[in-house]
């Protein structure tokens, strides 16, 4: 088995500013001991000023457009993003499958624009807790990731990632056992594994949901969790970069 790539992004949301862009540069630059790939996602507006400060760290978006260019008011392209040393895209996060009516379909093609303009797509997995209580969560998350895998080709998963976060343990304190993400991390990869042995061996597979500087290093060490998504713990620069170490 080869050695995955770790990562450590941080998914701001609708939240953070300028200052703490500032804050969070100057301390990820400065962080020299962990071996994961530090990436920060904020808001649009900031992709631009974190890209002219050519900072040491990657840099994603939260979301792109399914469209390429044209009347499409409100929207970013991929091709936009790429201009501004965008790395990394998040596809499929929840909040856009429910808040926004993101369909399997449209996060398929918007992992196609990605991967053509050169951003990893990092998909978005993950069952409510409903889901979960019905035994349904391997069925949920194998259709999610098919219909992408269906239309993009497994070949396309070659510079990706996957992130699972099961809804229930979104923003809610709640974070699944260390064993439990693993079980789904596994299933994810065996999943992967029947269309490309070695695309699953690579595709660093990282977990989200409450993730925080006291959990991060059991999750870390499952065989399976290539690092993790943050949300809310992301936006204290002391706690992310406690995160970050914890790989
Ligand atoms: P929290 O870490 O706030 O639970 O958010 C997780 C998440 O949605 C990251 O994408």
């Amino acid at each position: 088995m080869s050695v995955r790539r770790r990562l450590v992004v941080a998914n701001w949301k609708l939240n953070g500013d300028l200052t703490l862009i500032g804050k969070m540069s100057a301390a990820l630059n400065g962080l020299t001991d962990t071996t994961a790939e530090m990436v920060v996602c904020p808001a649009y507006p900031y992709l631009g000023s974190l890209s002219a400060s050519k900072v040491k760290f990657s840099i994603g978006a939260q979301n792109m457009s399914q469209y390429t260019s044209g009347a499409f008011t409100g929207e970013v392209s991929a091709s936009m993003l790429s201009a501004f040393d965008v790395k990394y895209v998040i596809l499929g996060h929840s909040e856009r499958r429910a808040i926004f009516g993101e369909s399997n379909e449209i996060i398929a093609e918007k992992f196609a624009l990605a991967v053509k303009n050169g951003v990893h797509p990092i998909l978005c997995v993950g069952e409510t807790e409903e889901q979960r209580n019905n035994d349904e969560t391997e069925a949920v998350i194998g259709a999610q990731v098919k219909a992408v895998m269906d239309k993009v080709g497994v070949k396309a998963f070659i510079d990706a990632v996957i992130a699972y976060e099961p809804v229930w343990a979104i923003g809610t304190g709640k974070t699944a056992t260390a064993e439990m993400a693993q079980q789904v991390h596994r299933f994810i990869r065996q999943q992967v594994a029947s269309e490309d042995q070695q695309v699953a061996d690579t595709l660093p597979i990282l977990y989200g949901g409450s993730v925080n500087a006291g959990n991060a290093k059991d999750l870390f060490a499952q065989a399976d969790i290539d690092g993790g998504l943050v949300g809310g713990a992301s936006l204290k620069v002391e706690e992310f970069l406690a995160i970050g170490r914890s790989v």
